[in-house]
């Protein structure tokens, strides 16, 4: 066919038409949703390619476009051309689960039942048997990121007439990653009888192809929360037997996901007397149980705990500072996976800032004395890094102050704060107490839950109960608005510095 080329992706030949981006033949990552802003969307390539554009020259250094390094979003593939691509699939470190699950009780299924969480970034899934035996797990990056690594780009993408590409994106990838699990526990697809899929509310309104128009504007009200059930032919998981059912747990409102409702039940929040949850990442989700009534919020911290907008920023990858210590009046840094760093992590991030202070090296006001600041190898702190955290750790200690006082609380009179997922895993909480992150008197009585959305979806695959509980703690919380709040405004501008 004309203008049909072969690309060598990391010496394997693919099919592709001439002017694709390097990014549309690689299917890599696209951070800034490819808006050539980022600069992180790096890979090598030569043969015959479209000269580097002027973001090209601004975001890479000579010596980087001498080695052919190119921006995959920017550079098209105008001829035969090999491209070398780190698969961030392999690289990244998913935080799957925390608790071991409780045997079954009433079990939603009578062969097999598979549990999954639609994570922005991540993707994971387990299969279980009617017993509560976990038989296969499987995880991958979330295919969307090739639209943007949050989810008011892909919101942005849907709109302008990509929704039924993201939809089959997730579908295609939730299918394979059915049959994985099958094939891991040596049992036929078709087996599997009941399947939860758990996620945020939009991550669950692009599956469905749901518009997502009114998460682009004010008021923000969500047209659909689900609390219902799908038949696998209808999401096009073409692996399962076409009727079987597929859950998709309740919503509490269009920034407080099915992900949330499912680490409540998991972290079983609202059985004690007063506890508290928090989600933290690109938006922090927030909810309390207190005196019988379950209140939820959302922050939007930004995306500095992912890593992004943040000069070296990475996500939880092999290479990415995870932590980051003083030794001897020096900094000492450790990497996941202990390979040369290539960039840092939000909890490597809050732990060098926490460093910093205790050096004096920046200051209360989040002054950096010289910049940037060398941490390891080629890893640096600027000075625009350290005001992009004082943003997101002042939203989400902010938010969860004001939680507390709406309901007559101070944070320390709370029994525990659960963390949810992967960036609370690998949190530090004497750093997340020392920046600011945390009310000291929360930090102490933090503890990492892993991934507990997924191990809400597996409670309500194995036990029938749960469900009913999960929608009517869903149906009734109340949803404080902390953008129009007095007090949240006021904590978020004091809880800026250090
Ligand atoms: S620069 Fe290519 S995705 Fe951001």
């Amino acid at each position: 066919m004309n203008g049909m080329i072969t690309v060598k992706v990391n010496g394997h030949p693919v099919a592709a038409v001439a002017g694709m981006t390097l990014s549309e033949i690689v299917r890599g990552e696209k951070p800034c949703g490819g808006h050539g802003r980022c600069g992180k969307c790096r890979v090598v390539a030569r043969g015959k390619l479209s000269p580097p554009s002027e973001d090209e020259k601004r975001l890479l250094s000579e010596d980087d476009l001498a080695r052919g390094v190119r921006l995959a979003c920017l550079a098209r593939a105008l001829g035969d051309c090999e491209v070398e691509h780190q698969s961030e699939l392999a690289e990244t470190q998913i935080v799957s689960g925390g608790a071991a699950m409780e045997l079954a009780r009433r079990p939603t299924f009578s062969r097999y039942g598979v549990a999954i969480d639609i994570g922005t970034t991540t993707l994971a899934a387990r299969l279980y048997d009617t017993k509560g035996a976990l038989l296969a797990e499987a995880a991958r990056i979330n295919p969307q990121v090739e639209c943007g690594a949050d989810v008011v780009s892909r919101i942005e993408v849907a709109l302008a007439g990509g929704a039924e590409r993201l939809a089959s994106l997730i579908c295609c990838a939730l299918d394979e990653m059915i049959a994985e699990l099958a094939s891991g526990a040596e049992i036929e697809a078709s087996e599997i009888e009941r399947v939860v899929i758990t996620g945020n509310t939009v991550m669950l309104s692009l599956l469905t192809q749901e518009s997502v128009e009114p998460f682009s504007h004010a008021p923000f009200d969500a047209r659909r929360l689900f609390g219902e059930e799908m038949t696998a032919h209808a999401l096009s998981l073409s692996h399962l037997a076409p009727h079987t059912p597929v859950y998709l747990p309740r919503c509490i409102s269009a920034f407080v996901g099915a992900d949330t409702t499912c680490a409540i039940l998991a972290t079983r929040l609202c059985e004690g007397e007063a506890a508290m949850l928090a989600d933290i990442g690109t938006n922090g989700e927030m909810a309390l149980w207190h005196g019988g009534t379950l209140t939820v919020c959302s922050t939007a911290a930004g995306p500095a705990f992912e890593g992004v907008g943040i000069s070296c920023g990475m996500r939880g990858a092999v290479g990415a500072i995870d932590r980051v210590m003083v030794v001897n009046g020096t900094l000492h840094t450790h990497t996941i996976g202990e390979r040369a760093p290539v960039g840092i992590c939000g909890s490597g991030l809050c732990d060098a800032v926490a460093c910093l202070l205790d050096l004096e090296w920046l200051d209360e006001s989040g002054y950096l004395e010289d910049e940037p600041v060398l941490l390891s190898g080629a890893v640096s702190l600027t000075q625009k890094d350290i005001r992009m955290l004082q943003l997101a750790k002042s939203a989400i200690c902010a938010g969860l102050s004001t939680l507390a006082s709406h309901k007559g609380l101070a944070v320390g009179d709370l029994p525990v704060l659960h963390i949810a997922g992967g960036f609370g895993h690998y949190l530090n909480m004497r750093s997340a107490a020392r920046i600011g992150l945390l009310p000291a008197a929360l930090a102490g009585v933090a503890r990492a839950v892993g991934n507990a959305a997924l191990d809400g979806a597996a409670m309500l695959l194995l036990d029938k109960d749960s469900r009913e509980r999960a929608e009517s703690l869903a149906e009734n919380a109340e949803t404080l608005e902390l953008s129009t709040n007095a007090t949240f405004a006021e904590l978020y501008i004091e809880g800026m510095g250090f």
